[in-house]
């Protein structure tokens, strides 16, 4: 099948690389020309592991090509998807102008029969205008689909080729049969296509982010009172986690989830809600107790030297919002380093592969390190803000040899609290008594 993505950020790269691995015939069509010569030269723009092996091997192959032509990118395709950016305006509404610029841009050259498949987020309701944006500009009789995407930076390519579930919603069978087509190579046994209608499929995505986001502020919150209470948020996680109904996933305390997709969502579908006269006190309420939740590690390093971070080294471990990605998007890192630096610390990082991206927003108010163990040179203290694997298990007396004190204050709770202390370190997590 002849399958277009507009947008070549995440979900329309690895949306367009996979429907090309799996024997599609594939453009891939942005607007930023620089990005496109990128891809063509066999370059990726975005850091996600796999995608640039399975971008060379589609191009070389001929089935995944890539272009900034309208006309050539959409005549003849079955398929086309729209996988522009949607940022969030100043009321924090998702701001639709790329959208409706692809919708406007395709609209002359759309095969008749095709179906125009929205997988950008977009506000309830979006699909509705993007058939209008088109038939303003077209006589042509098309289809209209929204499929919302459930892929994790990071995990992308994974959770594309192996979703729990693929969601379509329609007004025409039809057009559910042809994005079906498109998934059934990837859907393995028992993990459903769900068509249903197209306001509930652009519901579909708020609701599982939202409730994703609502479990991680929950979770915080309990941590929080786990530290004042002496329980440890670790066990407490366990023992909730065997009732099936709650389970273990998405529950993992930290520093605030971060990223372009809870923190945008959550704040879209209440101003959504609020829109239509709700008022959305849960996603409120989570969004605010997520900026308080990015807050913490420096609410306790700032407690541990008694207000007074004024000349101390604070070394920290992990720059980009979760592992295994380069985005600093939302990033609580950010929001520590910023109150550190407020504070008059001074602040020596390190991460796998964000330093560039943070370079570009800070400059050289902070140190960059290409080792993590660099960054804890004669620190006062390290700060883990990112789960990377190459964190979990350090030479902690080469740490202890490097740091000017023996302190690791950690968002991720990486290492275990009596073993910690046995080591000779003063150690705090997130829901535990420190230790040490
Ligand atoms: C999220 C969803 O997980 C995807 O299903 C969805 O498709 C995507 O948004 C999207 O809307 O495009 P992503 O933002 O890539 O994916 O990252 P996640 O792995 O979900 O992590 C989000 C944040 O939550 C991170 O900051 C992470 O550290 C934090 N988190 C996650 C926790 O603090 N605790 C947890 O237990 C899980």
């Amino acid at each position: 099948m002849k399958v277009t993505m507009i947008g070549t950020g995440y979900v329309g790269l690895v949306t367009g690389t996979c429907f090309a691995e799996s024997g599609n015939d594939v453009t891939c069509l942005d607007v930023d020309q620089k990005k496109v010569d990128l891809l063509n030269s066999g370059g990726v723009p975005i850091y996600e592991p796999g995608l640039t092996e399975l971008v060379k091997r589609n191009a070389a192959a001929g089935r995944l090509e890539f272009s900034t032509n309208y006309a050539e990118a959409i005549e003849g395709a079955k398929c086309v998807f729209i996988c522009v950016g949607t940022p969030q305006d100043d009321s924090g509404a998702a701001d639709l102008k790329y959208v409706q610029s692809a919708a406007e841009s395709m609209a002359p050259y759309l095969e008749p029969g095709a179906v125009v498949v929205c997988k950008s987020t977009v506000p309830v309701g979006t699909n509705r205008k993007v058939r209008g944006w088109i038939e303003a500009k077209t006589d042509t009789k098309f289809y209209s689909a929204s499929n919302p995407e459930f892929l994790k930076e990071g995990a992308a390519i994974d959770d594309f080729t192996k979703p729990d579930r693929v969601v379509v919603g329609v007004d025409d069978e039809d057009a559910a049969d042809v994005v079906h087509e498109l998934y059934k190579p990837f859907l393995r046994t028992e993990k459903p296509f769900i068509a249903m209608g197209i306001e509930s499929a652009e519901m579909v995505k708020y609701a599982a982010n939202c409730m994703l986001a609502t479990k991680i502020s929950f979770i915080n919150e309990m941590a929080n009172i786990c530290e004042q209470v002496n329980a440890d948020i670790n066990d407490v996680r366990k023992g909730i986690g065997h009732d099936a109904r709650i389970g273990f996933s998405f529950l993992f305390p930290g520093v605030g989830y971060g990223g372009s997709c809870f923190p945008k969502d959550v704040r879209a579908l209440a101003s959504l809600a609020a829109e239509h006269g709700i008022e959305p006190r849960i996603l409120r309420t989570v969004d605010e107790t997520n900026n308080q939740q990015k807050n913490v590690l420096f609410n306790k390093i700032n407690t541990y030297f008694d207000g007074d971070l004024n000349g101390k080294t604070i070394a920290i471990w992990g720059l980009s919002f979760k592992p295994r990605t380069d985005d600093i998007r939302e990033a609580p890192s950010l929001v520590l380093i910023n109150s550190l630096l407020e504070a008059g610390a001074v602040v020596q990082v390190s991460d796998p592969v964000a330093i560039e991206n943070v370079q570009a927003e800070l400059g050289d108010r902070v140190t960059y390190c290409e080792h993590h163990y660099d960054a804890c040179a004669n620190a006062d203290a390290l700060a883990i803000v990112t789960e990377w694997n190459e964190f979990r298990t350090p030479d902690f007396d080469y740490i202890k040899l490097k740091m000017k004190a023996p302190v690791i204050f950690d968002g991720r709770n990486l290492y275990d609290c009596k073993k910690m202390a046995r080591r000779g370190f003063y150690y705090a997590g997130i829901g535990l008594s420190p230790a040490g």
